[in-house]
């Protein structure tokens, strides 16, 4: 039976209503006269605390609350990417259409058009049997999506009958029914699946293939891998959400979660103006047609904030069930959090470090361990992956605040943004000194089969070369650099060729934007290069001024932005030039 309330006490988005010993944990209901959608997140005695998703204003004492039975949920198939969605996966533009620029409250929409025809072709026959996550056919979603339809994942599995022909069906048409058990279970197009529960999967991978980002400092430096974890922290303007949108734009998954989480409302209309015109690098084709936006910025309700963590990862699992990569950025988990420490206040739970509850690390926990490289559950065989990145806003850029310190605990590979370095206009301004990658050693290896097998030793080089400089730095500061000798010198000066031409790179450039693999490898063995012969020169008595003075430090400095990625014999030709260069310099040498 379901269970039917009065309300008793309103506190902005946090309700208490009496009469509610039928109500589960998590069970979503209807609030009010106007039926909001809440969850019931308490329940003690018969007494349920509620969070609504909505606003509560004008809600009052003694008005009804109704169980729907359900928990959560979001409606999964064809007809999410593309969209526009709130924290509970109502989609902002049809609601806007339906109450004005206002979103009006209690307005019902589905998550996607249910009347849609798109073409179904079967992969199965009557009288197969099918299990849990099997796929029953496909549909073309959009021009880059070919959307797996697959048995939900909690079905106990029976034999198809009844399949249709291939052809038009909308998401209502019952595409085949299972018999088994003495039931019988209709297939459609989509199934609900509720947002707090993992998908199930058949096993995990190590995550040993990296998500090229094209992004130097981090694929080269601090890589991630397919199915891992990352986290941006950074204070206010440090190039977080520029950050995000490379990430989204150019990481080499098929489809992209972005979840807009609390963050002012003009940011996330950049994503929404901007997001719709971008086109697909690889396919030319518009982005839209493989990302799923879910928004709640600052001034929507605060619960639907906490929630759109759920809702996007939920449907970032459900293309991961089709066997595709996916990525979900998610800006900012600090307004994420900030939803639950106000929720949990209303609540008046025992508040732990800086009023956040206590729950905090465990909520981070769930969230973060939803990433991975899996086989999904059913035949035929598919591998895919969720990604889950997420911007942290310590506040003053404070990283030893709760929500940085405990989401370091579950992440592997942390971009650590600095102030100092967006100040210098050091973009993107990721220390390299304080950030860290726990998938390098695991993603050598493909480097090491698909570009090249000195990957790894040419990036410890690198990386070698800017600890040295950090270390040098201190001397510098105390004794200026003329107390360094030329071997040290040409440290400090390598380091900032490593900065200016493989660090520092420019989102807003055509060319340097994206950096493919190759030219990052290639860049980073010039540099290696240079390196190498230069102390060697040194050695042999070349004054480091004649090095300084060397013509194609500056081309290899510009390479980033003047080599495009389908020019790579320029950069062999900046190769030949750059050993001329030094036969010629410690030539000279050698003729005095
Ligand atoms: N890779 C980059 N290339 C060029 N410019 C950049 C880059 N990263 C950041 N910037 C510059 O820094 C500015 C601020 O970046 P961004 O908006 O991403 O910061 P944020 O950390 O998200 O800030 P907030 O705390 O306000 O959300 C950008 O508008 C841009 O001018
Ligand atoms: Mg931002």
């Amino acid at each position: 039976m379901a269970a039917q309330g009065r309300i008793v006490w309103v506190s902005g988005p946090a309700v208490r209503a009496d009469g509610m010993s039928e109500a589960k944990m998590y069970e979503t209901v209807t609030v009010g006269d106007s039926k909001l959608v809440g969850e019931v997140i308490r329940l003690t005695g018969d007494v349920a605390f509620i969070q609504v998703y909505e606003s509560t204003s004008g809600l009052k004492p003694g008005e009804p609350v109704i169980g729907t039975g359900n928990p959560l949920s979001v409606l999964l198939g064809p007809g999410i990417i593309g969209q526009l969605y709130d924290g509970i996966q109502r989609p902002l533009r049809a609601l806007s259409e339906a109450s004005g620029s206002f979103i009006g409250r209690g307005i019902t929409t589905t998550p996607v058009d249910m009347a849609k025809k798109y073409h179904f072709v079967p992969s199965v026959s009557n009288g197969d049997e099918v299990a849990a996550g099997n796929v029953i056919g496909v549909v073309q979603e959009t021009d880059l999506i070919e959307h797996s339809i697959m048995v939900p994942p909690d079905h106990k599995g029976g034999k198809i009958s009844n399949l249709v022909s291939e052809g038009d069906y909308d998401l209502e048409t019952v595409l085949a029914t299972t018999e088994g058990e003495g039931e019988t279970v209709e297939l459609k197009m989509y199934h609900r699946w509720p947002v707090r529960k993992p998908r199930p999967y058949k096993n995990r991978y190590d995550p040993t293939v990296p998500l090229l980002t094209g992004q130097r400092v981090i694929d080269t430096f601090f890589p991630i891998a397919k199915g891992g974890t990352g986290s941006i922290p950074g204070a206010f303007g440090t190039g977080k959400t520029v950050t995000l949108h490379q990430i989204a734009k150019w990481a080499d998954s098929q489809v992209v979660v972005y979840i807009g989480c609390g963050e002012r409302g003009n940011e996330m209309t950049e994503v929404l103006v901007e997001f719709p015109h971008l086109k697909d690098p690889r396919s030319g084709k518009p982005l839209m047609d493989r990302t799923v936006l879910v928004a709640n910025t600052s001034n929507m309700p605060v619960a639907a904030r906490e929630a759109s963590i759920y809702t996007g990862v939920t449907i970032a699992e459900y293309y991961r069930d089709m066997g595709k990569d996916v990525v979900l950025v998610a800006d900012s988990t600090s307004r994420w959090a900030e939803a639950l420490r106000e929720m949990s206040g209303r609540l008046e739970e025992m508040p732990a470090e800086e009023g956040y509850p206590s729950y905090l690390a465990s909520r981070l926990a769930e969230f973060y361990e939803r990433a991975g490289r899996v086989r999904a559950a059913g035949s035929p065989d598919r591998d895919g992956s969720v990604t889950l990145i997420g911007a942290v806003s310590p506040s003053g850029g404070d990283f030893t605040e709760p929500v940085t310190t405990h989401t370091m605990r579950f992440i592997k590979t942390f971009w650590a943004l600095d102030a100092k370095l967006a100040y210098s206009r050091h973009y993107p301004s990721i220390n390299w000194m304080n950030s860290y990658s726990g998938y390098l050693a695991d993603i050598a290896k493909w480097w090491g089969e698909n570009i090249n097998e000195d990957w790894l030793s040419l990036r410890s080089e690198v990386y070698g070369v800017l600890q040295r400089e950090d270390t040098l730095k201190e001397i510098v500061r105390l004794l200026g650099p003329e107390a360094l000798p030329d071997e040290e010198k040409l440290i400090l000066e390598v380091a900032r060729m490593v900065k200016i031409g493989l660090l520092q790179q420019n989102s807003f450039d055509d060319v340097d934007t994206y950096c493919s693999p190759e030219k990052q490898y290639k860049l980073m063995k010039l540099l290696v290069d240079f390196y190498k012969k230069g102390q060697q020169a040194i050695k042999e008595g070349t004054p480091l001024a004649d090095i300084r003075a060397m013509k194609s430090i500056t081309t290899l400095l510009k390479a980033r932005m003047d080599v495009k990625d389908d020019e790579m014999p320029k950069l062999d030709q900046l190769d030949a030039d750059m050993q001329e260069e030094f036969k010629s310099i410690t030539g000279v040498k050698v003729s005095n």
